[in-house]
């Protein structure tokens, strides 16, 4: 089992130990059921399965209190604990690996492990909405110009934006929810590729480690790495999400904008410009998305065109996800306490709406409203528009006479259109209402509750 060549270059390339260590306790629980099986279906003798757990948890101690040695040799995880526990029982270590061969073993490490990294993904998402629906709750009755080409189009409420992101990252924990069914099973009792020529138990040892099925083809179970590639592609989507809201932050807290001030701890300042607060959290999620995406790739890449069952390109799986597990759950943590400092500048936010050009579709409809086609308010308005601005007039200062060199439709009441009653007019599911934010509002509260209590 000890790599036969020496070379110390070739050990290097071969070795997975410096990154895979990382599966110590998963390998440890991993090794623990099964050896309890073994003994239950008097494959092994109960002492000798009461010596093995013994030496393998004080494997764990050494391990725990940085007193294990590993040895770059040894390749991977699963032959340096099972080396120490030949030096620390003996022979009868020789039993553990009974029905047993690495490849099911770290298929069934790397199913542990993600499936509680993704129940932290979760809830790290869970925490991100809370704190994106408590900043809309605080500010509820803020308007702000909405965009399309990144040019003010039609006035929203503050709110109703940051439920946009709720929303979101909703069906990201939908996503991450549903991968985990496929994460929750079992690989163990599939041997090297064929199964095993033991009377195992696999749902036993299925039970113990909480997965809820046993895979059903052993070829498949120990070569098939659709979990991992589910959750990173779930976490590209989210990092995707994360940054378009990074974008948001970082352009909002520009001066330009200067809709936003985030906290303190979040920004750093510059030595040289003692004016700057770079959002450079933000920006850092937004940059950190690329990685997210690569690491998705490279294992699409590492899968594609591998004959069945096991190969050794399958050792590739884990350092990209391990670093996309990193990355997400740190970039979700983060967010979720920096939207928590973040401060609305309503002042800025209505200069910024200084022209009232953004209810140019409210002027058309109201031209619709009085019966004219849609198509032509929208010339009408088009050329009032153009005659507001040359003026350099907001619409709500030119006259009626003014108006109705455009269309004789418009009366007094044009003067009732406003910022409040454009949004207030959009009171359709899904609109930016007032009353239908409060709804939404209460929905995203309910949602938050409901799952606080239950943990997927
Ligand atoms: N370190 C290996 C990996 O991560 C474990 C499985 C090795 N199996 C084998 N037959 N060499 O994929």
């Amino acid at each position: 089992m000890k790599l036969k060549n020496t070379n110390k270059a070739v050990q290097q390339y071969v070795a997975s130990i410096p990154f895979d260590q990382r599966l110590y306790r998963q390998d440890i629980e991993g090794s623990i059921a099964h050896v309890k099986m073994l003994a239950n279906q008097g494959i092994i003798a109960e002492s000798d399965a009461e010596r093995i757990i013994e030496g393998i948890n004080s494997i764990r101690e050494e391990i725990e209190q940085g007193r294990f040695q590993f040895k770059t040799e040894l390749e991977d995880i699963h032959m340096n604990i099972e080396a120490r526990l030949f030096e620390k029982i003996g022979d009868v270590a020789g039993k553990l690996h009974t029905a047993r061969s690495r490849n099911d073993q770290i298929a069934l490490d790397m199913r542990l492990f993600l499936k509680e990294e993704t129940l932290k993904t979760i809830e790290k998402l869970r925490n991100l909405q809370h704190s994106l629906l408590e900043l809309a709750e605080e500010n509820k009755t803020v308007i702000i110009p909405g965009y399309t080409h990144l040019q003010q189009a039609q006035p929203i409420l503050l709110a109703h934006h940051l439920l946009a992101y709720f929303d979101m990252f909703q069906r990201d924990k939908e996503r991450f929810s549903d991968c985990l069914k496929r994460t929750d099973v079992l690989p163990l009792g599939s041997g090297a590729l064929a199964g095993v020529p033991y009377p195992v138990d696999r749902e036993f040892v299925a039970r113990e480690l909480g997965f809820s099925r046993v895979s059903t083809n052993s070829l498949d179970a120990v070569s098939d790495r659709d979990f991992a590639i589910e959750y990173e592609a779930s976490a590209a989507i989210t990092m995707m999400h994360l940054s378009r809201l990074a974008e948001e932050i970082i352009l909002w807290s520009s001066n330009e904008f200067g809709f936003i001030e985030i906290g303190e701890g979040f920004t750093t300042g510059s030595s040289i410009m003692p004016q700057k607060k770079n959002p450079d959290m933000a920006e850092l999620a937004r940059g950190k998305t690329g990685r997210v995406y690569g690491n998705l790739m490279s294992i699409l890449t590492v899968m594609k065109a591998l004959p069945l069952a096991y190969n050794r390109d399958m050792q590739e799986d884990k350092e990209g996800l391990f670093d996309t597990v990193d990355t997400l759950n740190s970039s979700l943590q983060i967010f979720a306490e920096m939207v928590r400092t973040i401060k609305i500048n309503t002042e800025r936010i209505s200069q910024a709406i200084r022209k009232d050009y953004i209810l140019a579709t409210d002027l058309a409809d109201y031209l619709v409203k009085k019966g004219l086609p849609f198509r032509e308010a929208h010339g009408v308005i088009a050329k009032l528009g153009e005659y507001a601005i040359a003026q350099d007039k907001n619409f709500h200062e030119l006259s009626l006479k003014e108006y109705n060199n455009f269309s004789p439709l418009f009366i007094k009441d044009v003067y009732d259109i406003t910022l409040e009653s454009s949004v207030a007019a959009r009171n359709i599911v899904g609109g930016t209402s007032p009353q239908q934010v409060e709804i939404a509002l209460t929905r995203a509260r309910k949602v938050i509750e409901e799952e606080c209590g239950h943990p997927n």
